[in-house]
């Protein structure tokens, strides 16, 4: 129930979700999504680093402290978020079995966070953009961008990559949210000899943005698929830690 005028507070700061919509963190301790999606929610500022920064201190009513709802305990941002990609549609996917499993085993401090809008990507063509950033386009280049490392299974279709994969990673070869990204690359194949092809393929688009890429072997179904898979994500882990050090 509502007694009187909302409650007011003022935006201290930013974060992401996994879809990579912005959230404003409030002075009161709650949060709010912030987006922009016209013509119901118009928020053309904070499409932009520059409009978020100019939001900062905004005044802003917060419906749960209208609630009255308690302020959640701050949980630690984990220090490592990765992105996790399976090149494959098929929903019996061996692939993103791989990706899920990763979701759910990652060690502490490290959120693997699974995108799955590669199908909702167009076939790649720059005029689309003509009146602006398409909603699919956006949610990828923003998960991206929110990401510190991205993880891609992938199966290898006619010697190469799938082409949705192609077509994802060409979409953001210009805008730029892979360039020079650490990115772990793996295939789940039913025997060592398989996908070779396709993670070669893969490996040298990713040149094309300067990625460094970890792993790049495929990995086969079997006992040991759990226990590459971790050492696959530990190896990217590190390599991302080490990558953001020596940025700072
Ligand atoms: C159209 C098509 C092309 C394929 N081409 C190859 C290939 O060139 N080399 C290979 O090792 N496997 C190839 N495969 C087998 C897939 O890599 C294999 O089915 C894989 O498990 C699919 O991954 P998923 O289970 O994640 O969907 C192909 C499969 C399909 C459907």
């Amino acid at each position: 129930m509502r007694y009187g005028a909302p409650v007011e507070t003022r935006i201290c700061g930013y974060g992401q979700d996994s879809e990579g919509d912005w959230i404003a963190e409030l002075e009161c301790g709650h949060t709010q999504h912030v987006r922009h999606r016209p013509p119901f929610q118009m928020r053309p500022w904070v499409t932009t680093p520059e409009g978020r920064e100019s939001q900062l201190s905004s005044r802003i009513d917060c419906p749960l402290c209208d609630r009255g709802e308690p302020v959640p305990t701050r949980v630690a941002a984990p220090s490592v978020r990765i992105l996790a990609v399976c090149g494959s549609l098929q929903a019996k996917s061996r692939n993103s079995e791989l990706v899920e499993l990763a979701c759910r085993s990652a060690p502490r401090d490290v959120e693997v966070v699974s995108f799955d809008g590669l199908r909702d990507l167009p076939h790649f063509d720059p005029d689309l953009e003509a009146d602006g950033e398409l909603e699919p386009v956006r949610k990828w280049r923003s998960a991206l961008s929110a990401s510190d490392a991205v993880l891609i299974a992938s199966p290898e279709y006619g010697h190469s990559l799938p082409g949705v994969l192609k077509n994802a990673i060409d979409w953001v070869i210009g805008s730029g949210e892979l360039e020079s990204k650490v990115v772990a690359i793996t295939a789940v194949v039913p025997s060592e000899e398989r996908g070779r092809r396709g993670l070669q393929a893969l490996a040298d688009t990713l040149n094309a943005v300067r990625a460094t890429i970890v792993g790049g072997e495929p990995i086969a179904r079997g006992p040991d698929f759990s226990l590459r898979t971790a050492q696959l994500l530990a190896e990217l882990v590190a390599v991302a830690l080490r990558a953001r050090a020596e940025k700072t």
